[in-house]
């Protein structure tokens, strides 16, 4: 892994204006990414997930908007880059797999023509026979067979699917895949083996890669960071084996709890509901469903706390007198 920074997102506020009111689903969210690092984002449904991958992208639409924060890829302050100099960081820099992918493969188009396509797209111009030298090799290192080239995607299984486009989105060698529940739709062993070919390939071409998900199981396996979403806001933040051993925020805490583990082979669900980001609670938003909770939590925001350098939670309990600590 290179130690340059690749990614820095400072205070990102992303809202959207809907008929009912403001919906804060990123609320004054930072991190840093380091080239060729894996970043897990988890959280429950609702937490600002999406939003932070499609604010990346710049792609948020109305009634969404960016409301201030700061974005920088590699040196590039992708808030303030014209459309088209975006357009060409989102074909080049920044490749997003999303759940849905294998919906957006154009069902009567073959394969091959599809990656053809997507070249052409980017500026790439090619000879036939580097095409298909280039098209074949793609989907081998997706672990396809050469065949795939040449079927239409109903001939495909979900899986293969996602492999197709996991190989078009490395097809430009982006610095940064941005993986959005990119086997959600799958059944369990087909998601596991699809999520490592898309780590052995991030980690072949050297990409930096945030992994979004709601599965802690499978973070632990994937990221080597990992980041933890909480209606709107990052509660915690920190390297995998460090959450996972002391978890300091009870959110995460719930998280780990919840996981099957040998006597228990079923996750706990988390008790309560996630707010509502119309009207989020005062103080601590988790603070309704905490199951620590303490008085100045029901109307004091939480700041940011490092129990150690690069590791960070948002709680009162890192600012209590020790007996109480975590
Ligand atoms: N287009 C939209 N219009 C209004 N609200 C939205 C829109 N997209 C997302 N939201 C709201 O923003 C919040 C975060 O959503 P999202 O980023 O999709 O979360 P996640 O990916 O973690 O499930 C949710 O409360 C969701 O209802
Ligand atoms: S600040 Fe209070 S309510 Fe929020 S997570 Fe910490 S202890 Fe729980
Ligand atoms: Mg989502």
């Amino acid at each position: 892994m290179n130690d340059s920074v690749l990614l820095k997102i400072n205070h990102l506020k992303t809202h959207y204006h809907t008929p009912d009111g403001i919906v804060k689903a990123v609320d004054d969210v930072s991190f840093r990414l380091h080239s060729g690092q894996r970043l897990g984002l988890i959280g429950e449904s609702g937490s600002g997930k999406s939003t932070i991958a499609y604010s990346l992208m710049r792609l948020i639409r109305s009634p969404g908007r960016i409301e201030a924060g700061e974005i920088v890829l590699d040196g590039i302050d992708l808030l303030g880059v014209s459309d088209e100099e975006m357009r060409q960081v989102r074909l080049a820099d920044i490749a997003l797999v999303s759940q849905g992918a294998m919906n957006s493969l154009n069902p009567v188009v073959r394969i091959k023509r599809q990656f053809i396509d997507g070249l052409e797209n980017h500026g790439v111009r090619l000879t036939r026979r580097e095409a298909h030298t280039r098209i074949i090799d793609l989907l081998v290192r997706v672990g396809l067979k050469p065949e795939v080239a040449d079927m239409f995607p109903h001939e495909l299984s979900g899986g293969m699917k996602q492999r197709v486009c996991i190989a078009i989105a490395i097809s430009m060698e982006p610095k940064l895949i941005i993986a959005d529940e990119p086997t959600s739709a799958l059944d369990v062993v087909v998601q596991r083996r699809v999520m490592q070919t898309l780590l052995r390939v991030q980690a072949e071409i050297g990409a930096a890669v945030i992994l979004i998900g709601h599965d802690m199981g499978l973070m632990a396996q994937f990221a080597e960071r990992v980041g933890v979403m909480y209606a709107g806001k990052l509660v915690e933040e920190g390297p995998i084996h460090q959450i996972f051993r002391q978890p300091q925020h009870p959110y995460t805490q719930t998280l780990i709890n919840s996981l099957p583990n040998l006597e228990r082979k079923e996750m706990i669900p988390i008790a309560g509901r996630p707010p509502n980001l119309l009207h989020p609670p005062p103080g601590c938003v988790f603070h309704p469903r905490c199951p620590q909770v303490m008085e100045r939590c029901k109307h004091e925001i939480p700041a940011v706390y490092h129990p150690s350098p690069d590791h960070r939670a948002a709680c009162h309990l890192l600012d209590e007198p020790e007996p109480t600590r975590l």
